[in-house]
């Protein structure tokens, strides 16, 4: 069975645990090298990741590179307008071909449907850089973020600010694997998708909903926001306006406990939704958490090439 991680939930509780475990352990073993060094143990020594990109990237694509670098393996980027993707030919030929070049094929994407479609036909493993529905790999570099400092898991008070996007998506499924809570302050018309709230409290999870940004930050762990308009989305005046209340500033994190983390999966818009006293305030991880991207997606690659 080729596994493939285009949702958390591929990997299960267990999964997402190991993966986690050996992006900590991994990334102290390598500790003050250079940024190039390749891990003592090489374990995707020869291996090749195709990377397709269909929208902008700047984290997930260099992250990738270097996760591949440090394993021992390389990457290549496909930008998909210049390759026969941007001329039409079909996601499931694009898969039979690439699967008989390289070894795993990483992509970003607009609708979650191409990723489903690509994984059908694929004979490697393909891995989710970003959906309109959901961004695992961005998932996992916050959660070892929020492990890194001092924060388990199990219990954790997560409020979300801002937009129902493809982030909090990924965020409510780990809450479900991973026994986390999250407090949604989003306006109303701008709610995430129903069905991962669903399955997140099928799991156990407490999921809350409101349209008090106060109500959703008051005494939480964690205080997590993101663009108000994703990419490719239509954004406009409107939007801005229902967004913003929801902005993290100063006095919205002081209604967090006073040692409460700051997240923001970056790119950021300073002073839409967070101003630069939150994000370069004593609360802000956003530079760990950049950096885990590179650390956190070595464990998913070794994940799925089968070595945890
Ligand atoms: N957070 C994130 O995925 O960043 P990029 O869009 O730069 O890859
Ligand atoms: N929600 C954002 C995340 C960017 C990394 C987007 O989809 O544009």
């Amino acid at each position: 069975m080729v596994r493939h991680f285009l949702e958390l939930s591929d990997a299960g509780s267990d999964g997402l645990v190991a993966i986690l475990n050996d992006a900590v352990a991994r990334k102290a073993a390598r500790a003050g090298r250079p940024e190039g060094w390749v891990d003592a143990d090489a374990p995707l020594k020869d291996r090749v990741l195709a990377m397709i990109f269909e929208k902008n990237s700047t984290r997930t694509r260099v992250s990738f590179d270097m996760a591949m670098r440090q394993l021992g393996g390389s990457a290549l980027i496909m930008d998909a307008g210049t390759t026969q993707i941007g001329r039409g030919e079909s996601i499931a030929d694009t898969a039979r071909v690439l699967s008989r070049m390289v070894d795993a094929i990483m992509i970003r994407t607009d609708d979650h449907a191409k990723i489903e479609e690509l994984a059908h036909y694929a004979g490697v493993p393909v891995i989710n850089g970003l959906t309109d529905r959901s961004h695992p790999c961005q998932i996992m570099a916050d959660l070892q973020t929020l492990i890194e400092h001092g924060k388990a898991l199990p219990g954790l008070e997560v409020a979300w600010l801002g937009d129902g996007n493809n982030v909090l998506n990924s965020i409510v499924e780990a809450a479900g694997l991973l026994g986390f809570h999250v407090r949604i302050g989003v306006p109303d018309g701008y709610d995430s998708d129903p069905a991962y709230i669903a399955a997140a409290r099928q799991r156990g999870a407490r999921i809350t909903v409101t349209r008090l940004a106060q109500e959703a930050v008051r005494g939480a762990d964690v205080v997590v926001t993101d663009t108000w308009v994703s990419m490719g989305q239509a954004g406009g005046e409107a939007k801005i306006a229902a967004m913003e209340p929801y902005q993290v500033n100063s006095a919205l994190m002081a209604g967090a406990k006073s040692d409460a983390l700051f997240l923001h999966c970056l790119p950021a818009h300073r002073g839409e939704e967070v101003t630069d006293g939150v994000i370069d305030g004593p609360h802000s991880v956003v530079w760990d958490e950049a950096e885990n991207r590179i650390h956190a997606q070595k464990s998913v690659l070794r994940w799925a090439f089968g070595q945890l």
